[in-house]
Formats: C-alpha cells, sequence, structure tokens
C-alpha cells in the first residue's frame, strides 16, 4: 500500500504486519461510517428539505427491525474489533519460552543494556535476525517509554516495577528506538539504535564488540562492555548475594532463617497469609526491596530492606544469580521446608 510505504516505518518484526493490519482495518471501518453518515445526512436535507408543499412533516414512528438492525450489526462488529485485538494484545504480551533475555533500564537520558554474557552497551541494542528477544525494562528515576518503531513494540518503563517486551526482528538492519514519554530537559535526544544482525555477527558481536563481518556502521555509543572480561549479570549477582549477606540467611539447604532459593524462580510460593503467588521476576524483585511486602510462610518477617542500596542494574543481577541457582519449580518441598 502505497500509503503505508510514504508514512510507516518498515515492518521489521513478526508481529508487525499485524498490529497495521488491524490499524488500517480500523482506519478502513471509521472512514467507511463516517462516509456513510455524511452522505446519507446530505442526500436527506436535499430530499427532505422544506418545501411550499410539505410543510408539516411526517409523523414517523419507531421501527422494531430498523432498531434492532442497527444495534446487532455494530454489536457484531465492534466484537470482532474486540477479538482481533485481544488476540493480537496476548500474542504481544506474552514472550515465546524460548526467547533471549536482555536487562534494559532507563534513566534520564540513556538507556543502559546488559546482555546475558555481561557484554554491556548504551543507547544501542544489537540482536540477531529470525529469534525471540525478551526485554526486561526497569527505570532508574522517572518514567520512560522503550519505542522500536519498525518492531511495532512500545513499553513504558516505570519506576518501581519491571515492564518486560518481546519481539522477533525479520530483516537485518538498523532500527530507531526512541524514548516517547517525556522524562525532562533531555527526553528528545534519548534515542538509539537497534541493530539486527545475522546469528553468525550476533555470536561474534556479543563476544568481542566487533561484528564479523560488516564494519561498525552505526556512530554514537556502541558496545562499553571490554575493558578487562566483561561480568555476566550471574557473576555481579553472585558477588552481590555474598557483599549483601544474603548468603548467611539464604543457606544452599533448608534450616537457613530464610528460605532456600535453590528452586524459588518461576515456582508458587505460599505466603504467611495463606495466599499462593508465582515467583517471577516482579515477586522476586518486590522480596528484596519491600521483603514485608510477601513473607515465605513458616519464615520470620526478618529481612532487612535493600532499597534505596541496590541499583535495578543490581537488582537484575540478583535475580539473574537466583535464577541460576536450579531453575524451575522445586521437585517438592524445598521453598517451603
Ligand atoms: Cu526517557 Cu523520555
Amino acid at each position: 500500500m502505497l500509503f503505508q510505504v510514504l508514512l510507516f516505518p518498515p515492518q521489521a518484526s513478526t508481529n508487525a504486519a499485524e498490529v497495521d493490519l488491524i490499524y488500517f482495518f480500523m482506519i478502513a471501518l471509521c472512514g467507511f461510517v463516517t462516509v456513510a453518515v455524511v452522505a446519507t445526512m446530505v442526500y436527506m436535507a436535499i430530499r427532505y428539505r422544506r418545501t411550499p408543499t410539505n410543510l408539516v412533516g411526517a409523523d414517523i414512528h419507531g421501527s422494531t427491525a430498523l432498531e434492532i438492525f442497527w444495534s446487532a450489526v455494530p454489536f457484531a462488529i465492534v466484537m470482532f474489533i474486540f477479538a482481533w485485538g485481544t488476540s493480537l494484545y496476548f500474542k504481544l504480551s506474552i514472550p515465546p519460552a524460548n526467547a533471549m533475555e536482555v536487562f534494559v533500564t532507563g534513566k534520564q537520558w540513556m538507556w543502559k543494556v546488559q546482555h546475558m554474557n555481561g557484554r554491556r552497551e548504551i543507547n544501542n541494542l544489537h540482536v540477531p535476525v529470525g529469534q525471540p528477544v525478551k526485554l526486561t525494562l526497569a527505570s532508574e528515576d522517572v518514567i520512560h517509554s522503550f519505542f522500536v518503531p519498525a518492531f511495532r513494540v512500545k513499553a513504558d518503563v516505570i519506576p518501581g516495577r519491571y515492564s518486560t517486551m518481546w519481539f522477533q526482528a525479520t530483516t537485518t538492519g538498523s532500527y530507531h528506538l526512541f524514548c516517547a514519554e517525556y522524562c525532562g530537559t533531555e527526553h528528545s535526544r534519548m534515542i538509539g539504535e537497534v541493530t539486527v544482525m545475522d546469528p553468525t555477527d550476533y555470536q561474534s558481536w556479543l563476544e568481542t564488540g566487533n561484528p564479523a563481518a560488516a564494519p561498525a556502521a552505526t556512530g554514537g555509543g556502541t558496545a562499553a562492555a571490554a575493558g578487562g572480561e566483561a561480568q555476566t549479570p550471574v557473576q555481579i549477582g553472585d558477588a552481590l548475594f555474598h557483599e549483601k549477606a544474603c548468603v548467611t540467611c539464604h543457606l544452599p539447604q533448608p534450616g537457613g532463617v530464610g528460605p532456600v532459593l535453590t528452586h524459588v524462580p518461576g515456582s508458587e510460593v505460599e505466603l504467611s497469609t495463606g495466599e499462593k503467588v508465582i515467583a517471577d521476576d516482579a515477586y522476586l524483585r518486590e522480596s528484596i526491596l519491600t521483603p514485608m511486602a510477601k513473607v515465605v510462610k513458616g519464615y520470620p518477617p526478618a529481612m532487612p530492606t535493600f532499597a534505596g542500596q541496590l541499583s535495578e542494574e543490581q537488582v537484575m543481577s540478583l535475580i539473574a544469580y537466583i535464577k541460576s541457582l536450579g531453575g524451575g519449580p522445586a521437585p517438592q518441598a524445598a521453598a517451603t521446608h
């Protein structure tokens, strides 16, 4: 569609075409209704205008058939939009299980990216083509919004909680990355690039900071990892786990003051209130920063808060470390002895 080529960014992710399709469907539907209403109005105004021969209007009463028609048809149309929109929303919200994870932190005024092998970059995100990528997003200060138009994805990044986003890039190349939420003086400069690479180039970039082939095309801040061996989030989390003395209460085997953490991530945890929750990233983050919010059944509310003592990147690293301990739900009874 010419209209689309002129006004729209390229469709560079697996979900982009369907997002555009529902958008164009809505525009076409609104256009059709607008034209139909205005045309009918103009026609009626002329056709039934007052003339010397019809000074008194016809006395018209209701029509049940018509009323059912104009209620049922719009209802069917909006329910169709609801069903389509919801199914697309779920597709956009739920990352595939095999998605590669990347941490992103927004702060005034830059995007800090941390890959699982420890490579970091600023205002730049390198990803492989054809591979689902899940971003876990946090903010160090105010609300930002991570927006990649070519992928048709946008997520508010809100202080105090995690946002997630996923996409699968379909074409190699370089795409705009914006902050789409006014966040202060340099909001308009909180921009960057998403670089989609062949998987082999990506691997090479991940390990060395340079793609195998093409020269580092993009200007601005590229891979800022280097400077000695890059520490992975798991290694950073491991060090913090000891430095912050988490290890004195969370022992590898039952008997500590706090629960064993080995199989906690992703499992169901029973709280002192009897409520059961899933230990996802948001739960782990909350339990580190505000431990009293959800106390695990059978344990004293003894953990100090770490709010204000850890940056979002450090919290993400701790979570990565805890996940690396065993992962997956407990065989049984590991978390609640
Ligand atoms: Cu960050 Cu606008």
